[in-house]
């Protein structure tokens, strides 16, 4: 097991990526008891919420009540999603202390998703991550459409790196890779992060995969060869994107786990309990998991998520 790190930073998008994609709108104290759960599992990032525009993800309108609701764990970030300067004044009065921005890697998307062009979406954050870094707060870029966009298909990987480089040179520290419709394989894994990897450090990197189609273990493996530390994950699998259509289902955070535990590589987070926390939400939502290892551990429990 030479060739992969011996410890991940595990990201978990659940509370964020998985609840925007419900039809139904959970109760804010049902989102703090989850995030609660999950920060007792001892992950070391939950995305925990957006501070977007309500009309345009009304699930996580309450994001500032979430923040004032949960329980801050002493070895957890709770980073949020912004996607303008309202945002990131809305998230500093609700003392976050991480903030994610986000753009993509096609044009189409990047319109459906936040209404503007790749390149005023990079102009408009020069103010967000500088409003930011002056309230010393850190900040992540996102690249979504990585690996393919739902409206354009084939996403060239130079795309990729320009919109990756263009965010560190405006000051995120770290930028994610998003697989958002979940169609990368392995062999796309290692020509996108193998191109990033020609001028950016890997620690500066992170890989978000969706499992739409069932490869997003392999593609981790995949990153984790190439020196990628921080995946991103969701609890139970949830999660999509509302303007990505079909990009059901993040990698789910147990699945990972289970691989990653199995390996010997250590990610501080304790499985049984990323499980309680994912049984909870899904409890309220009345759904399946769509996480393998999930299904089993139930099945053998002889519980039931809904
Ligand atoms: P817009 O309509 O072009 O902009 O939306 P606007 O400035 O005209 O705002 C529209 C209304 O929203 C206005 O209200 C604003 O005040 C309000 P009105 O005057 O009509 O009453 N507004 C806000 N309210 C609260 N907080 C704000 C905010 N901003 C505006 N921050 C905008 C542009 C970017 C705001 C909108 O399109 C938006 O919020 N988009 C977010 C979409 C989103 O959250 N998508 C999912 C996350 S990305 C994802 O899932 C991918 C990822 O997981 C990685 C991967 O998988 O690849 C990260
Ligand atoms: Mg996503």
């Amino acid at each position: 097991m030479s060739q992969y790190p011996e410890r991940i930073t595990i990201y978990e998008v659940g509370p964020r990526d998985g609840l925007q994609n419900e039809k139904s709108i959970v109760p804010t104290a049902d989102k703090v008891r989850y995030v609660d759960l999950l920060t007792s599992a001892g992950l070391p990032a939950i995305e925990a919420t957006s501070f977007v525009s309500p009309k345009a993800i009304p699930q996580l309108a309450d994001a500032p009540h979430v923040m004032a609701g949960i329980s801050h764990g002493a070895n957890t970030r709770y980073p949020v999603l912004v996607p303008n300067d309202r945002g990131m004044v809305r998230a500093v009065e609700a003392g976050v202390r991480e903030v994610a921005v986000f753009t993509a890697a096609s044009e189409s998307f990047t319109k459906a998703n936040i209404n503007t062009t790749i390149r005023q979406s990079l102009d408009n954050f020069e103010s967000v991550v500088a409003l930011a870094l002056a309230n010393g707060i850190a900040v992540r870029g996102y690249v979504s459409t990585a690996f393919g966009c739902p409206y354009e298909g084939y996403v060239a990987p130079p795309s990729v790196l320009e919109v990756t480089r263009a965010l560190l040179d405006i000051g995120v520290s770290e930028v994610s890779i998003g697989d958002t419709i979940g169609v990368g394989t392995p062999a796309e894994v290692e020509s996108v992060f193998g191109l990033l990897l020609k001028s950016i450090p890997a620690g500066r990197l992170a890989a978000h995969f969706h499992d739409t189609r069932g490869t997003a273990l392999a593609n981790v493996l995949a990153a984790m060869q190439l020196g990628i530390t921080t995946i991103d994950s969701s609890s139970g699998g949830l999660g999509g994107c509302p303007y990505a259509p079909g990009a059901a289902g993040n990698l789910a955070t147990e699945d990972l786990l289970y691989m990653l535990d199995g390996m010997n590589i250590e990610t501080g987070v304790d499985l049984a309990k990323v499980a309680e926390a994912s049984i909870y939400i899904l409890g309220v939502l009345g759904k399946q998991p769509t996480s393998k290892y999930l299904q089993a551990y139930i099945t053998k429990k002889g519980m039931s998520a809904a």
